[in-house]
């Protein structure tokens, strides 16, 4: 590994035109932001957003992208030159990523992509039990409009870099120390066609096929999402993977690897993304993330007691490390590219599990004292003063203590009612909320692995030491007593529960026709 400082975030990405997507969303906000702040030698960053009934992709940006209190830091820095800023760097497509083309027409699909020096892929659908039909078109198959928009390089023979954001959860259900590597499927159940490639292709459309046959059978819009979740998660545990997401995200890897021909790729994988730990402000999140959904349920008095293993590396990453890993990706990408057309790729995982681990017990103890002595001062997170401590079991426990608590509380609410009273529904609530929880993240908070980062470490070395720290990537830069007590648990009340206006998406829009039809 050189140590030589031979590449440079500024010259590299020096008059460059960047494409990203998922930027109404959390991490794409602050690749954009640390772009536009730290980065101004940028020639355009290009942006792809979908229009909505009720807004356009203009409007949705301006509201949604650019209102976010992220940008704050960079507002008061331009004053009124901010909107001066935004027009000069950036530039809004409005596009549909699983439409052929983005929806585009194909006269100017093909100038975006002769223009471009970076495509840096962040959308997803991040819901864990997506609908198998939405996942797949999303964090797979959309692919093939990035593999596309790549292949428009204006430098014969070249592709476009790609920068994919995956997540280190596509390493499935494998144990033990997880590698920045391809990661094999541990059911064993998809042939490998060559190193580090899988026979992707026919799994797709057996996928496609079940989709169908579901579609037919249960046209009913409700009926068809349940039967189609379902299946999602059925096939997931199958072939290896916890979840409908984890699985559709490790398939967007391959085929991205298979259809660039390993060219000017690098996938970065981070771990669970939370509040930024620097900058632009500390504490910055958006929404109740993935952990935060815990965080909340319990300070709402809604769950008490969780399945996990209290040893388990708890692996949770600060986004503005993840967006700085991006970057530097990018520089690393874009050095000497498209002439390089590297035949290998690189996978970096961002994450703490190596550098900076912390195990649940310590994550919960943390947590738990932190909100003794805050819940006065974060009135909009914590329902009043904690009751219960936060437990960790094990899973056989919890299956027990579940089914001993559900025929109390049944008996509670039949006796109450019989007395007119419905004072047993706080405990019902809380049968709902922890059981679905467990559902969902019972996965995440029994780790049986532990993510490694040696390669994002050896990529850091490689640049000047005044770049490495402004576009710091490594999780022993904080601890973890400052920053879960004094940065996330007052950013998440601060940011992630404020009460800013979220655009609408098109899901939201179908969605909300379906509920009223
Ligand atoms: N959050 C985490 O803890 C975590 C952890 C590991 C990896 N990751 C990865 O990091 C990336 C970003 O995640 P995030 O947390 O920022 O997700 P997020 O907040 O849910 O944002 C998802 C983005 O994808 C866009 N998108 C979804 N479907 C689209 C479509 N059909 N057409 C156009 N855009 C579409 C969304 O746009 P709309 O606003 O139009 O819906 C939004 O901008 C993802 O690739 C994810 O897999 C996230």
């Amino acid at each position: 590994m050189s140590y030589s400082h031979s590449l440079s975030v500024d010259s590299s990405l020096k008059g460059k035109q960047v494409f990203i997507t998922g930027v109404t969303g959390f991490l794409g906000k602050a690749i954009v932001e640390k772009i536009l702040r730290e980065v101004p030698s940028v020639g355009k960053v290009h942006i792809l957003v979908r229009g909505s009934a009720r807004q356009s992709a203009y409007e949705r940006c301006m509201e949604g992208v650019f209102q976010s209190s992220i940008f704050d830091v960079l507002k008061s820095t331009h004053g009124n030159q901010f909107q001066q800023l935004i027009d000069q760097k950036v530039h809004i497509v409005e596009g549909e990523l699983t439409e052929p083309l983005f929806g585009l027409n194909p006269t100017n699909f093909a100038l975006l992509g002769s223009k471009l020096d970076l495509i840096i892929n962040s959308a997803a659908s991040v819901n864990f039990r997506e609908n198998l039909d939405q996942a797949l078109k999303i964090n797979t198959l959309c692919l093939n409009n990035i593999i596309s928009l790549a292949n428009y390089n204006s430098h014969e023979e070249a592709v476009t870099s790609v920068l994919q954001v995956s997540t280190c959860y596509v390493n499935g259900m494998n144990q033990g120390e997880m590698l920045e590597k391809v990661a094999r499927p541990c059911s064993g159940l998809i042939p490998e066609i060559d190193h580090d490639t899988y026979e992707i292709k026919p799994l797709i459309q057996l996928f496609q096929t079940k989709i169908e046959a579901i579609k037919n059978r249960f046209p009913d819009a409700n009926k068809q999402e349940q039967k189609l979740i379902q299946l999602g998660i059925q096939q997931s545990r199958h072939y290896g993977w916890n979840d409908t997401y984890t699985l559709t995200k490790w398939l967007g890897e391959q085929l991205l690897i298979q259809g660039l021909g390993k060219k000017n790729l690098t996938i970065l994988r981070p771990s669970i993304i939370e509040s930024t730990v620097f900058s632009p402000v500390q504490g910055w999140v958006e929404g109740v993330k993935v952990a935060d959904a815990m965080i909340y349920a319990y300070a709402k008095g809604r769950v008490s007691i969780f399945p996990g293993d209290t040893k388990g590396i708890l692996d949770v990453i600060p986004v503005d490390l993840v967006a700085n890993a991006a970057i530097l990706a990018s520089a690393q990408l874009l050095q000497h590219a498209p002439e390089n057309n590297q035949q290998a790729y690189n996978i970096y995982q961002c994450c703490s599990g190596r550098l900076n681990p912390i195990s649940l017990e310590h994550f919960i103890e943390h947590f738990q004292q932190a909100s003794l002595e805050q819940f006065e001062d974060l009135p909009k997170l914590f329902a009043g003063k904690p009751q219960e401590m936060f437990t960790i079991v094990s899973q056989k426990k919890f299956a027990l203590y579940m089914k001993m608590f559900t025929t109390f509380t049944w008996l509670k609410t039949s006796l109450a009612r019989l007395a007119g009273s419905k004072s047993a529904g706080k405990h019902l609530l809380k049968i709902q909320t922890t059981t679905s929880l467990a559902m969902i993240f019972g996965f995440y908070s029994a780790p049986r692995y532990r993510f490694d980062s040696l390669q994002l470490e050896g990529l850091k070395t490689l640049f000047s030491l005044e770049e490495q720290k402004a576009f710091e990537v490594s999780a022993n830069s904080y601890d973890w007593k400052n920053y879960l007590r004094d940065i996330h648990l007052p950013g998440l009340h601060k940011y992630g529960l404020a009460d800013k206006r979220k655009p609408s998406t098109p899901e939201k829009e179908s969605h909300e026709k379906r509920q009223a039809a």
